[in-house]
């Protein structure tokens, strides 16, 4: 069965105080949106059709051409703003409704949903959860049978029904055709004057079509974010979510609250991060990594055995059985071979650094290429900018740096090269060469007596 799917985003979200949608808020540096995308992507490769409104212009910047948009001119209520994404559907059959605020839902829990919603000949199907605390929501109302009879929102509920546990999530499964047909059917006679979606389910349930309900026997997955305070408990509970994942494969995580790893990342077995980590993007960990407390890595390919201790690491792609800090800083675009060593305080930006090579101390190396078994001394800078353009360094294979070196760039320092510390190299030196490029020590004998 084809399945589409309608993501509603076209609310204020008023009390987030804040000026973005919001759905751009993030958890672990993904926006509250994603989540739902994503949940929606494992199940159907149809784009998800996002109905914005508010700071519409924010989410399209955002997401770009990854979904299709419509606008809901005004926010009319639930109905209405699927009205505005009906006309974006093509040929499917039945088409998922979701709200873009409540990020805890899974792709296991739609898979279910469209088991149940496809072997039970149902037209409409709604997730639900039992909550203890059920304010806000809409009630699903059931007859002497507990077959499905209408959902009442809180508003429009009488003392009686406010009892009742089993809430609306606002994710749903229609047959295409009879919701577009219920949709142009609905009114806005009730206490809010808003066009409910939540109506056209006891439309169909009057018209004599099956409308069932998934409950979820987890509660947490319908829970939708609406300040920042129901945002930081959304994230702790996905942070956990992704960290126990981890955990259960193979990843030790030495305080999980303190450790935030976004859920595009992939771990390795045997590795072991230390606490106030955080690893995010596009980053990929290979097995027995070592990840010491206080770092920062971020859409980045770590190779197998290494270390890494309290350091920065951008976009960036590391070989195997490195070692890298305490304090080393590496800015975007730098790829590192096995068994690289970039000590403390080292800064690395767009340079390639070649198998066995040490850089361990106070350095800045820069749009540079550094070849095999390299040393470069403590203090070694690039000169890489004259205020502008860029210039490239080029050290190769078992070059020795001393201390203390500026490479004035463009430079190129050959095979086995030598510098002699202090040096501040402006021409390329010869392979196998010493290049000593400092003024002369003086020595004025009893100086200090004269005076
Ligand atoms: C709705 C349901 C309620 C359910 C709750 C779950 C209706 C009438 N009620 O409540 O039964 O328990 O969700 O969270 O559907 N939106 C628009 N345009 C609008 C109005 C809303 O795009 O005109 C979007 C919002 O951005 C949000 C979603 O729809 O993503 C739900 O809207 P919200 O106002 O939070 O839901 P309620 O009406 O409170
Ligand atoms: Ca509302």
């Amino acid at each position: 069965m084809k399945i589409g799917a309608i993501i509603l985003a076209a609310g204020k979200g008023t009390r987030m105080k804040s000026k973005y949608p919001k759905v751009l808020h993030k958890i672990l540096n993904k926006p509250i949106l994603g989540y739902v995308t994503d949940a929606v992507k494992e199940l159907t490769e149809i784009k998800p059709i996002i109905v914005i409104g508010h700071g519409g212009e924010y989410i399209k910047e955002f997401f770009e051409d990854t979904y299709v948009y419509r606008t809901q001119e005004q926010q009319l209520g639930t109905g209405d703003a699927v009205k505005a994404g009906m006309d974006a559907l093509k040929d499917e059959e039945a088409v998922m409704i979701l709200c873009g605020d409540a990020p805890m839902i899974t792709t296991e829990i739609l898979e279910k949903m469209t088991d149940q919603y496809i072997n039970s000949g149902a037209k409409a199907l709604v997730l639900s959860a039992v909550l203890e605390e059920g304010k806000g929501y809409g009630r699903i109302i059931r007859n002497s049978n507990s077959d499905f009879e209408k959902i009442t929102e809180e508003k429009d509920t009488s003392e009686e029904e406010k009892l009742i546990k089993e809430v609306n999530s606002g994710t749903y499964i229609f047959d295409k055709k009879l919701l577009e047909e219920a949709l142009f059917g609905l009114t806005n006679q009730n206490s809010q004057g808003e066009y409910y979606l939540t109506d056209v389910l006891e439309i169909l349930k009057k018209q004599g079509h099956v409308v069932g309900v998934y409950k979820s026997a987890d509660d947490k997955v319908i829970l939708g974010i609406n300040n920042r305070v129901q945002l930081e408990e959304a994230t702790k509970i996905i942070k956990r979510r992704i960290n126990e994942k981890h955990m259960m494969a193979g990843v030790t995580l030495e305080d999980s609250a303190s450790i935030y790893i976004s859920s595009e990342v992939i771990i390795g077995e045997d590795v072991v991060i230390g606490p106030n980590v955080s690893i995010t993007g596009k980053t990929i960990i290979g097995e027995d990594v070592a990840i010491g407390p206080n770092s920062i890595i971020k859409d980045s390919i770590i190779g197998s055995g290494t270390t890494i201790l309290s350091s920065i690491i951008l976009n960036s792609k590391l070989g195997s059985n490195c070692n890298i800090g305490p304090f080393a800083y590496l800015r975007p675009d730098n790829i590192l071979s096995d068994k690289v060593k970039v000590g403390d305080f080292v800064e690395l930006k767009k340079t390639q650094v070649g198998y066995g090579s040490k850089i361990p101390h106070h350095s800045y190396i820069g749009d540079s290429i550094v070849g095999e078994k390299v040393n470069i001394g403590a203090g070694t800078i690039t000169c890489n900018y004259d205020g502008e353009h860029k210039y490239q360094t080029i050290i190769e294979d078992g070059a020795f740096i001393g201390s203390n070196t500026n490479l004035v760039a463009p430079v190129n320092v050959g095979k086995e090269a030598y510098i002699g510390a202090g040096s501040t190299i402006t021409k390329d030196v010869p392979n196998r060469a010493l290049a000593i490029a400092r003024g002369k020590q003086v020595i004025k004998e009893n100086w200090n007596s004269k005076k």
